[in-house]
């Protein structure tokens, strides 16, 4: 991104401020480049004491900024739309979405004008800068995808995908924060039937977990490699493993990826 551009987030709730926090902490820019926006402002009375500027007036928050994030539930952004129409500038603002299941072809249906338009989909973890976001955008925001992906790059990791796969990303990345809890959440209660108590066998849990993927995102291996050195002949590791398989543990766990895809382009159609 180039420097001294200033972004407009509107709707600074949960990710909202985790996204202006992530860029700030970062350093991609100052909080003084930020303009937050709610209609409740005593919510974000905190971030105006960290330098962040803060109003209920979306249209005022555009016309000062060169990237304008989406960042409402998915039923208030006709209204939203509506309310900075006037304000937009389709030589200057680039539209940054990441409202769950509304597609770039909706976002432009509530505009008169054409604007480049960005779809993206982090998860609950861009909280902690540690998102995995995923993000497309419309023909008119090609020459910005590379722009805002190094936005999100402040925040976690990023990947550009086609539109069509954004359900996809949503149950793996944003769905996918729960499916990986869940397993930290067994591996815990299987630390404490063997003698743990529950504090320590999710210390112990969380941080094998961190490591297990942690071996792969810097070592760039494939799993099974990783699971070859720890699987000793006739050892505890095989036999703990081959018992889960035998319980259906890979066939639960795509079979679940699975069928929240299909619930989410049913919830979606
Ligand atoms: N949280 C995540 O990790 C995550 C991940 C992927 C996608 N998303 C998507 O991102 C969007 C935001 O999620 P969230 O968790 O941050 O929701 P949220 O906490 O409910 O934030 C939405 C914010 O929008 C504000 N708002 C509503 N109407 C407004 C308006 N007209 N002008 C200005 N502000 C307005 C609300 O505050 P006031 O009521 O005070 O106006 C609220 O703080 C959702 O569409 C969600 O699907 C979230």
């Amino acid at each position: 991104m180039k420097n001294q551009q200033s972004i407009a987030i509107l709707g600074a709730g949960n990710l909202g401020i985790a996204i202006a926090q992530g860029l700030v902490k970062a350093r991609v820019c100052e909080a003084s480049d930020i303009t937050l926006t709610r209609r409740n402002l005593d919510k974000i009375a905190e971030q105006k004491k960290s330098g962040f500027n803060i109003t209920s007036n979306n249209s005022e928050a555009v016309t000062n900024a060169d990237y304008v994030f989406l960042c409402v539930q998915p039923k208030q952004l006709a209204g939203l739309l509506e309310e900075i129409e006037t304000a937009l500038d389709s030589q200057k603002h680039v539209l940054v979405s990441t409202i769950t299941g509304v597609t770039l072809e909706v976002i432009e249906s509530h505009l008169k004008e054409r604007f480049p338009v960005i779809r993206s989909m982090p998860n609950t973890a861009i909280a902690i800068s540690e998102s995995m976001t995923c993000i497309c955008g419309n023909k008119l925001a090609e020459n910005h995808l590379k722009e805002v992906e190094l936005l999100f790059k402040s925040v976690g990791d990023t990947l550009i995908i086609e539109e069509e796969l954004m359900k996809a990303a949503t149950v793996l990345a944003a769905s996918g924060v729960a499916f990986f809890l869940r397993y930290i959440r067994a591996a815990t209660q299987g630390g404490i039937q063997l003698g743990f108590d529950a504090a320590e066998a999710q210390k112990i849990a969380m941080q094998t977990a961190r490591g297990a993927a942690s071996l792969l995102v810097e070592g760039s291996a494939h799993p099974e490699m990783e699971i070859d050195k720890v699987t000793t002949p006739q050892g505890c590791t095989i036999a703990g493993l081959n018992e889960m398989e035998h319980q259906g543990l890979s066939s639960a766990l795509i079979k679940g990826i699975v069928t929240s895809y299909e619930r989410i382009n049913r919830i979606t159609e």
